[in-house]
């Protein structure tokens, strides 16, 4: 073996050793090029269109980047999503990512990555915990924002008077928590508009819908009449939209119906004239979240929380920007 080879040899065997031995940050900058890193993903289901859109950016950014990703998908159960962090934790990944489907109940795993030093970033909802060293950083909308957004367009819209129905998040998660708590901030301005009816759809159609022909079968045998409906996503809102068509009535001109997320399909019901106005949420955080793991494995400080911009769209607008949805 020439002399050339046998440095070649023993300066690869050596970086294989510091691959071994140092951090992970370091090791994916070794001699040996950039060892892919593994990351585990813990989403919380596909209740959604726009929980399906977060995962395929996840996805297709962690392609992008050859990074070595681990999918689970709890299936809205909170105890499936600590399984996957615990499993994630045994494989040793480099990171985790986790949409926490809940606030609470996380303090026990996520003590237990901070103890294998395995960083977790937050995605879309945040964690009630009482030390926030427990997580990376949260990168997310400001729900309550969101809520607010909604409320006073709605409270424009009727002239501050009315009757609303909400339709709620599924309990105990961030965006359930906020928007609710956003929306009845901005009826403070508007003491005429009213929550008549709020109840959980748990963020999907098929929930939405039944809930609001509850309501509606309440409103039409006797009850106080509805003016309006306030979604806290999309899906349920065209679930809704289908219940208040099949009662009879119009979606969009006899009941106002506002909601959040801005997925394709609510800009098609705006077209067409069935919902007035949708909030933007935006699901496009596969970018940011591995920029944020990237940053953490080579030990770049973060901030704790990522604010993403949202913006509000209605009828008004629908037309125009359809085209430009990318979810
Ligand atoms: O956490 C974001 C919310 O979760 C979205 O508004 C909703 O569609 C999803 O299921």
């Amino acid at each position: 073996m020439s002399k050339q080879n046998k440095n070649l040899i023993v300066a690869l065997a050596l970086a294989g050793v510091l691959c071994l031995t140092t951090s992970r940050g370091l090791c994916a900058d070794s001699p040996l090029g950039k060892k892919p890193i593994t990351v585990g993903f813990s989403q919380i289901g596909a209740e959604s269109g726009w929980r399906t859109a977060e995962t395929q950016s996840i996805r297709s950014e962690a392609t992008k980047r050859g990074v070595n990703l681990k999918f689970s998908d709890a299936q809205q159960k909170q105890d499936n999503q600590i399984r996957a962090l615990g499993a994630f934790i045994a494989q040793r990944v480099d990171a985790i990512i986790l949409a926490p489907v809940v606030e609470g109940g996380w303090e026990p795993i996520l003590k237990q990555a901070r103890a294998a030093k395995i960083p977790v970033i937050l995605v879309d909802r945040g964690v009630n915990v009482s030390d926030d060293s427990l997580y990376t950083t949260l990168i997310a909308s400001d729900f309550v924002a969101e809520g607010k957004m909604a409320g006073v367009w709605l409270g424009k819209k009727l002239n501050g008077k009315g009757n609303v129905v909400e339709l709620q998040g599924t309990p105990g998660a961030a965006p359930a928590i906020d928007r609710k708590k956003g929306f009845q901030e901005s009826l403070k301005d508007f003491p005429d508009l009213k929550i008549i009816k709020s109840q959980t759809g748990e963020f999907t159609r098929a929930k939405g819908k039944e809930v609001m022909e509850a309501f509606l079968k309440a409103a039409q045998g006797g009850g106080t009449k509805i003016d309006a409906v306030y979604a806290h996503n999309d899906d349920m809102a065209l679930g809704a939209i289908q219940a208040i068509e099949e009662a009879g009535l119009k979606p969009g001109s006899d009941l106002v119906v506002v909601s959040i997320d801005g997925i394709k399909p609510a800009f098609e019901a705006m077209v067409a004239g069935k919902l007035n106005c949708t909030v933007e949420c935006n699901p496009l955080l596969g970018p940011a979240a591995f920029d944020a793991v990237e940053a953490t494995l080579a030990g770049r400080p973060l901030p704790k929380k990522t604010v993403v911009k949202d913006q509000i769209f209605d009828q008004s607008m629908a037309k125009e920007v359809i085209g430009t949805r990318q979810y």
